[in-house]
């Protein structure tokens, strides 16, 4: 798929059809796109956690209190490990770089899933505590995202985006 499609047809889709696994082979691309995504000082930050056994999967949703990511034959959550940036860049490094490292990877995935034909919806709202549990993530290992995963099961249309005059400044 063209790269412009690939940005153009991707959406936050939350009718997934539960019935369609997603292959190793797509997982194994998920997870190289997220890695292909810059770090600050490269020093890749992150963590995976694929979710894919139905027990796991019932025990992430029932966390997120998203019920329909039940449905999602896949899960990706990414985790970010904050310490080594925060030893090399200090406060900016834990708070900032961290996130947006993790953040560059999240979207990787996204954009790497509409590629090979399949669909998924960023979810942050959940509780830390919760989902960290349900995944098995130790502190100070922290999930950031979580990318439920598969074919979609509905025809999202394009929500609305502000103009760029209203968000853009030209210098
Ligand atoms: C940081 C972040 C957190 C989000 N959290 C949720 C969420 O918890 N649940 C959800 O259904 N969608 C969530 N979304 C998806 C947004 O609602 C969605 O991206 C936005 O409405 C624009 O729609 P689009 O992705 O189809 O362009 C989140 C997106 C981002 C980037």
């Amino acid at each position: 798929m063209e790269f412009s499609e690939v940005i153009d047809r991707r959406r936050s889709v939350r009718h997934l059809n539960a019935k369609l696994a997603v292959s190793d082979e797509d997982v194994q691309a998920l997870l190289e796109a997220a890695v292909a995504a810059p770090t600050a000082g490269n020093i890749q930050p992150w963590r995976f956690f694929v979710v894919r056994s139905a027990d796991a999967r019932e025990r992430l949703a029932a966390a997120l209190h998203q019920r329909w990511a039940a449905a999602a034959p896949l899960v990706i959550v990414v985790a970010v490990d904050p310490r080594p940036c925060a030893a090399r860049y200090g406060d900016r490094g834990e708070y900032l770089y961290s996130i947006q490292d993790t953040a560059a990877a999240a979207e990787n995935i996204l954009l790497a899933a509409v590629d090979r034909g399949l669909a998924s919806c960023w979810i942050g709202a959940f509780d830390e505590g919760l989902v960290s549990e349900a995944i098995g993530a130790v502190q100070p290992i922290t999930p950031i995202a979580v990318l439920p995963i598969g074919y979609s099961a509905e025809s999202a249309g394009r929500p609305a985006r502000r103009p760029l005059e209203e968000v853009t400044t030209w210098l």
